[in-house]
């Protein structure tokens, strides 16, 4: 069948606004570089070694920390979960949950010495739900029509949530707080502080700005920065929490598998944190370490999960995981938690020691990294871009962040180690930096 199309050339109508704006964006997003993939693969995707235009390359911006992607045994586990189960997705986790997803759930609350969990499709879903369900409560969108018919809410609707967000938080917790503000300004109150002591001066700032009334008081970071490879002081945090009424939200993304003795994050690895668990929501992500989709928030309290599980749209609009996937994830876990995540974990602490101990010999500014996660500072975004560039013209990807992701003139190119990477590629790494450092002068 033929399809005529009748659209006015002369007139703006809604297509050509959109297709001005997207031309003005391919030209201009070109030229400052934002509106390509950083790097494009050809052909199969291939854990460590990537071809790109036909040259091999090594990629550093993966976050397949374990190398669980090319792991024969995990794939066998995925095989395994795809013949017992059907490929398809339930229509959502309100109309129909499933026996693999609660394992998981009790699987990935299990991790963080918790009782119940909340799955969603990856992190960045995770926390822009939960975030927003933590800001609006019982104003979120859907559950208003409800609100207003009956007396729910009725004591605590003037009664807002204030955030405390760590400047370095990813980008879905700070969308989270403004999705929240947005639909609820004079309840929904939002911070950024850079340190303790500002930390502790807000919180004391706004308890005498809200003259002792209560609030919902949330801080919310990463554990362990995916720009910086930073690992904050959660041990602190958990304390100011404890001392100014706060829940803590904490995002593990990059540190599930990888800190502590058995994967299980930063949080946990504290030795008293289960003086604190109570008033922690801890997150994670099962899309780096794990290798798989999956998301997750965990908590102690069961009916906080309850409540909030229903203040997400994504939980109660979207399809969950496929069960089949739950499954293999409840396998992958044990696998991560045991002796082979164990000897992964040594020689990935290993390996990232020995590339930063090198880097740091050549004088790079490693911007504090505590971590697998190993950041160069170049400062200047057009450098950066060129570094990130030189680095691929010599056979290695890493991942470039400028503004907004980091602050503005600080951009950084980002290597990640995994544990399938060997000693001469972290020193192939540093070689290749220190040259582009000779073209560039950064
Ligand atoms: C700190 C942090 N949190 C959350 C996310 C989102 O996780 P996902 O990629 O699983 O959506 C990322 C993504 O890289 C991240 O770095």
């Amino acid at each position: 069948m033929q399809i005529v199309r009748k659209t006015k050339k002369t007139e703006k109508n809604s297509l050509s606004i959109l297709l001005g704006e997207a031309d003005e964006f391919a030209r201009e997003g070109t030229r400052i570089n934002i509106a390509n993939p950083q790097s494009m693969a050809d052909g199969i995707f291939g854990g460590k070694y990537l071809t790109i235009c036909g040259q091999r390359m090594l990629d550093c911006s993966r976050l397949d920390y374990l190398g669980l992607g090319s792991n024969i045994e995990i794939k066998k586990i995925m095989k395994r979960s795809i013949d017992q189960n059907d490929l398809g997705c339930p229509a959502s986790q309100i109309v129909m949950k499933t026996e693999s997803t609660v394992s998981l759930e009790k699987k990935v609350a299990g991790l963080h010495g918790m009782d119940n969990s909340i799955i969603f499709t990856a992190g960045y879903p995770a926390n822009e739900n939960i975030i927003q369900a933590l800001g609006l409560r019982m104003n979120t969108p859907h559950l208003v029509p409800y609100v207003r018919d009956t007396k729910m809410g009725l004591l605590s609707r003037e009664t807002p949530t204030l955030f405390y967000v760590n400047t370095e938080s990813h980008f879905s917790i700070q969308h989270g707080v403004r999705l929240a503000k947005a639909q609820a300004p004079d309840r929904c109150y939002g911070w950024i502080y850079k340190d303790t002591e500002q930390l502790r001066n807000m919180l004391q700032k706004s308890k005498s700005k809200f003259n002792g009334s209560p609030a919902v008081r949330v801080i919310a970071t990463d554990t362990l920065s995916s720009a910086t490879g930073r690992i904050f002081d959660i041990q602190e945090l958990c304390q100011i929490a404890e001392e100014y009424d706060c829940l803590l939200y904490l995002d593990e993304a990059h540190a599930m598998g990888v800190v502590g003795q058995s994967g299980c994050g930063v949080a946990s690895a504290l030795p008293d944190f289960g003086n604190y668990a109570d008033r922690c929501i801890v997150m994670g992500t099962l899309t780096k370490a794990f290798s798989h989709l999956g998301g997750y928030v965990a908590l102690s309290n069961a009916k906080l999960s309850w409540f909030l599980r229903f203040c997400s749209p994504q939980y109660i609009f979207s399809a969950p995981i496929p069960p089949w996937m739950a499954e293999s994830l409840v396998r992958t876990i044990d696998f991560v938690c045991g002796e082979e995540g164990a000897k992964a974990r040594r020689n990935l602490i290993l390996l990232s020691e020995v590339l930063k101990t090198a880097l740091e010999a050549h004088g790079f500014d490693l911007m504090g990294s505590s971590s697998h996660i190993v950041p160069v500072r170049i400062g200047n975004e057009q450098k950066a871009d060129e570094v990130k560039k030189y680095l691929e013209s010599r056979g290695i990807i890493a991942s470039l962040f400028k503004h907004p992701a980091v602050p503005r003139g600080e951009a950084l190119i980002r290597f990640s180690v995994c544990t399938d990477m060997t000693f001469e590629e972290m020193e192939e790494i540093t070689s290749k930096l220190v040259e582009a450092r000779e073209t560039i002068q950064f």
